[in-house]
């Protein structure tokens, strides 16, 4: 096992425990984040944190060793493999960060792309360099980092398989934010900041946004009108606004 799920206070830290290869993603591995994001779906977790082990990488990308010499069909197989566990982290009922504390290549700057945020070290590199490997991204790299940087800077990352440092990925809108060291606390301080708000309010404003880049402007204004209903119709919603005209914090209790 390469990573390890565990549970603290009221988060899922899944971390990739590889740094022998740079964290790199064996199908294995793969395979193991998608078992443990099922067991974090079923948990009562209010955000997911996913780092890497070492101080050196967060994810180095598919292993390079594992993609040689394998048939056409293993190759669709692996991406395929890869792009579905990412859904399932994009899909996740609960926000995700990616805690990017160095490299963060191909398939590992995919994985951060899949989370709902993302913060950076100082020292982290993003890039998706499989160009110079005669590849093209294969974990839904040329689907999310367009819609997160837009076509130009997307392509530009891609074609020129470059690296970009955590300074520019902030300035691109790569990452939220740069965050110091010790880096788990200052993701659970940023975490803290939606972790107290309704569940389901939540769930509704991710979906509602994740559907803005997926569809046409009034497709998008139908989810939201819809969502928007949905968030009514909570209890929460009831205790938020009640708690507003009684001039006292709110106490949400996710229904
Ligand atoms: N796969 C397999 N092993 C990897 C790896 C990877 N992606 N990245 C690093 N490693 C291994 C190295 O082989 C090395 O192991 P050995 O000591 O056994 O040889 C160990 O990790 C340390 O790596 P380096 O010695 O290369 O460390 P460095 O500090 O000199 O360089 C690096 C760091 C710049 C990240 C460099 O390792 C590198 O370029 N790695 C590959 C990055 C990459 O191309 N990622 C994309 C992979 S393809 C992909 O991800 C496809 C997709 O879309 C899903």
């Amino acid at each position: 096992m390469s990573i390890r799920l565990s549970f603290e206070e009221e988060f899922a830290v899944l971390r990739i425990e590889r740094p022998e290869a740079l964290n790199a993603l064996s199908s294995a591995l793969i395979r193991d984040i998608g078992k443990a994001l099922e067991e974090v779906d079923a948990s009562a977790a209010r955000a997911l944190l996913v780092t890497g082990a070492g101080e050196k990488s967060f994810c180095a990308g598919a292993d390079i060793k594992e993609l040689m010499n394998r048939s056409l069909d293993q190759q669709k197989r692996g991406a395929e493999l890869g792009q579905s566990v990412f859904a399932a982290l994009d899909r996740l009922r609960i926000p995700s960060v990616a805690v990017v504390n160095g490299y963060a290549f191909g398939g590992g700057c995919e994985l951060a792309l899949a989370c709902t945020f993302r913060l950076a070290a100082p020292q982290a590199r993003f890039g998706l360099p499989e160009i110079k490997l005669g590849l093209i991204p294969g974990y839904g790299g040329t689907q999310r980092l367009p819609r997160l940087v837009g076509e130009a800077r997307a392509m530009e990352m891609i074609l020129t398989g470059r690296t970009v440092l955590a300074d520019e990925a902030l300035r691109i809108g790569l990452v939220n934010r740069i965050v110091e060291a010790p880096l788990m606390p200052a993701a659970t301080a940023f975490a803290r900041e939606f972790t107290g708000f309704g569940r389901l309010a939540l769930q509704f404003a991710r979906e509602a946004v994740q559907r803005a880049s997926q569809t046409t402007l009034n497709e998008g204004l139908r989810t939201e009108a819809d969502l928007s209903t949905l968030a009514y119709s909570t209890a929460d919603a009831d205790e938020g606004m009640k708690a507003f005209v009684e001039r006292r914090p709110p106490v949400f209790k996710g229904c």
